[in-house]
């Protein structure tokens, strides 16, 4: 194994914080992992994966093991559906383009997320329409402390609205090196419910989707609204949309009677948080270095050297002035070290 001390972390977040972490091992096998976790597993360790859902705001004062192990290979397959396993080093987009390759249907609305096959059951990755639980079947993953393995079924992983277990009780305890993911090879039950997924549908001519359709009509709303990482550093939706009660709603409509919301039932109203970001007048705005994208209220962005510090900040006083103006709290849903 090769520890790397005083390692840049910059290429490996997709906010392009330049934060230091104090000994950096790249892992690209199981056996690796083992080795690593034997001998390590007491002293502080921090587990990157695709590093497109964290804010670094302070050097990493530990090992940081960067969670690479490749591979995708089909399990089973029935007349109707398959089941693949990907390992965590996997990057989540080339996975379902893999998928598109063979006609395997489910995850074509999650096309272009960001991230790793690894991280995407940590915070329940979804967009327009679909999650990554419904899909999942389910995952493998290495206790740090006893190296022990241990699968968890869907209903093991607690999974909610960019929620799951890994984030709440087994949180740093485990690292998941691959998931096991089902999809359909034919009859795909397509989700072109979203206006914007029809709309763009529509503009190209498309009346009888295939799931090849719905991942390139994705892919095009994604451009044009969400920066590219590569470009304009970022992690995507950096706040949750908070989902308040149908009497805050009934208030806060009263005041603003344009709000868009999305009912989730009789007693909970969900509102996009771009949307209050918007209107709380920080779409676009730019200090220095670091912002609010200008297409997507709910992207802050680092377009060159800002450090995570200064756009915790800037998310503070979102927050702050969100709640200032229409008394509703939006919780943060990148993690910030
Ligand atoms: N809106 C504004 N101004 C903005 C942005 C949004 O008014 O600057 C309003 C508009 O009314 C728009 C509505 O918000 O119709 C919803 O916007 P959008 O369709 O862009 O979706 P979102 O709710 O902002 C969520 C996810 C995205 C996912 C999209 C599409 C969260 C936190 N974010 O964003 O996920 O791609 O829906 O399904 O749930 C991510 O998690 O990193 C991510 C990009």
């Amino acid at each position: 194994m090769n520890i790397i001390k005083n390692a840049s972390l910059k290429q490996f977040n997709t906010f392009g914080i330049d934060a230091k972490a104090q000994s950096y091992c790249d892992v690209s096998s199981i056996k690796e992992l083992h080795n690593v976790l034997k001998e390590y597993h007491s002293n502080p360790l921090f587990i990157l994966g695709g590093g497109s859902n964290m804010l670094l705001t302070k050097d990493i004062e530990a090992l940081v093991l960067h969670i690479n192990l490749k591979g995708i290979e089909v399990v089973s397959s029935t007349e109707n559906t398959v089941v693949i396993k990907a390992m965590a080093g996997e990057n989540w987009h080339n996975f379902v383009l893999w998928c598109l390759e063979y006609n395997y249907g489910g995850i074509e609305n999650l096309s272009l997320i960001p991230g790793n096959i690894g991280t995407a059951p940590i915070q329940n990755i979804g967009a327009y329409g679909v999650e990554l639980k419904d899909v999942f079947l389910s995952c493998e993953a290495i206790n740090i402390d006893d190296q022990t393995k241990r699968t968890f079924t869907k209903s093991d992983c607690n999974f909610g609205y960019r929620e799951s277990i890994f984030k709440q009780e087994l949180k740093g305890q485990y690292i998941i090196t691959s998931v096991n993911i089902e999809l359909t090879k034919n009859n795909h039950q397509l989700h072109t419910g979203y206006g914007v997924i029809t709309n763009e549908l529509e503009v190209n001519g498309i009346k009888t989707p295939t799931i090849q359709n719905i991942s390139d009509a994705v892919i095009a709303i994604r451009q044009s609204k969400l920066p590219d990482p590569k470009e304009i550093g970022n992690s995507g939706s950096f706040f949750k949309n908070p989902i308040i009660t149908a009497e805050a709603f009934a208030d806060l409509e009263l005041n603003f009677p344009e709000v868009p919301s999305y009912k989730i039932s009789e007693s909970a109203v969900k509102i996009p948080a771009g949307w209050l970001i918007e209107k709380a007048g920080f779409k676009g705005k730019r200090i220095n270095n670091y912002g609010v994208h200008n297409k997507q209220a709910l992207v802050l962005v680092n377009y060159g050297n800002a450090t995570g510090k200064e756009i915790f900040e800037l998310a503070q006083l979102i927050q702050l002035t969100v709640k200032r103006i229409f008394n509703i709290e939006i919780e943060m849903e990148v993690n910030t070290i």
